[in-house]
């Protein structure tokens, strides 16, 4: 009797461990970075509205707008944060103090618009910024970067050291090139993650799914990029609508296209992840912002 309590105790013993050291496990955020090679094709929108349905699934979400120099997010909360990445950058305030909370329990880090000392951001400071972030990597499963369009110094190193891009393109041929720009340099650099591509103001499915096709054809062919198509949006009133009253559409017209468009996007970004499993991606896996970070330090050097 008397063994066989010893042995039961063990075990509970065991499991307790085991219980403690999974807990124990470092907890890694996956970085995403979006971007596009023309401007004004739904970056800022995508990140957002991603964000918040990937919040309301309960994920913990950092939205970092990494348009250095051109930032918008905040506009499009109807924000005035009283801080934002120029005051870290000049020392004033440290990452955690610029941070503030937005809508469904996300963190937001608002950049500068209009600031030119961001656009153009020297390998030192970019450095300093990313420690900063480093430092947050326990405390959100997504980081998602809101990156400038084309293929400039801050752009693409954002883009190297993520986890996972997003490509953001629309269906006019301008933007499909300059798609194939970002993607061409992105490899010139040997950028090692997933690369995902989405299809915006798209007319119907059909025309996303055609155009995503395309891309991704002339990728594995000219570049030998593997492009995973993540879906499409609908151009959509409800957008522009969301700009303009400074809500999230997601949040204002639940109901809308765009808004099913969105939560598909996220619901194909988590299943290739493992975290679900309504899509067929192949799952990999978080590196977390530590990782991120020293990837970066490397493309800076
Ligand atoms: N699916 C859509 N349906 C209708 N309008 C859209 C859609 N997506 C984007 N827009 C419109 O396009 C405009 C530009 O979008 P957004 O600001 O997200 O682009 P961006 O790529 O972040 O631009 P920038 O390069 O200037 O940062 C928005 O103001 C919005 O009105
Ligand atoms: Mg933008």
């Amino acid at each position: 009797m008397r063994d066989q309590a010893e042995r039961l105790r063990e075990m509970a013993n065991q499991v307790r461990q085991q219980i403690e050291a999974e807990l124990l496990q470092p907890h890694h955020s996956r970085v995403v970075a979006i971007s596009s090679g023309k401007g004004g094709v739904g970056k800022s929108t995508l990140a957002l509205n991603l964000a918040l349905v990937l919040c309301a699934q309960g994920k913990r979400v950092l939205l970092l707008d990494a348009d250095m120099g051109m930032a918008n997010l905040d506009i499009m909360l109807g924000m005035v944060p009283k801080y934002n990445l120029f005051h870290m950058i000049q020392g004033k305030r440290k990452l955690e103090e610029i941070i503030i909370p937005g809508p469904q329990g996300m963190s937001i880090i608002p950049g500068g618009s209009g600031i030119q000392e961001l656009a153009n951001l020297p390998a030192g400071d970019m450095k300093r910024l990313l420690v900063e972030l480093g430092k947050l990597d326990n405390d959100y499963d997504f980081m998602i970067l809101d990156t400038g369009a084309g293929i400039s110094q801050n752009v693409t190193t954002f883009l190297l050291a993520a986890d996972d891009a997003i490509i953001i393109t629309t269906p006019e041929p301008t933007a499909l090139t300059d798609a194939y720009g970002v993607l061409k340099s992105m490899d010139r650099a040997c950028y090692g993650g997933k690369v995902y591509l989405v299809v915006n103001r798209v007319t119907d499915d059909s025309e996303g799914i055609l155009v995503a096709e395309k891309l991704k054809m002339v990728a594995q062919k000219y570049l030998d990029v593997d492009l995973v198509d993540l879906g499409h949006i609908i151009n959509d009133a409800c957008v522009s609508e969301g700009i303009r009253q400074q809500q999230p559409f997601v949040e204002i017209y639940p109901r809308s296209r765009a808004t099913r468009n969105i939560v598909r996007i996220a619901e194909k970004l988590l299943a290739a992840h493992g975290e679900q499993s309504l899509s067929d991606l192949p799952e990999t896996k978080p590196t977390g912002i530590k990782h991120f970070f020293r990837r970066i330090l490397r493309s800076l050097q």
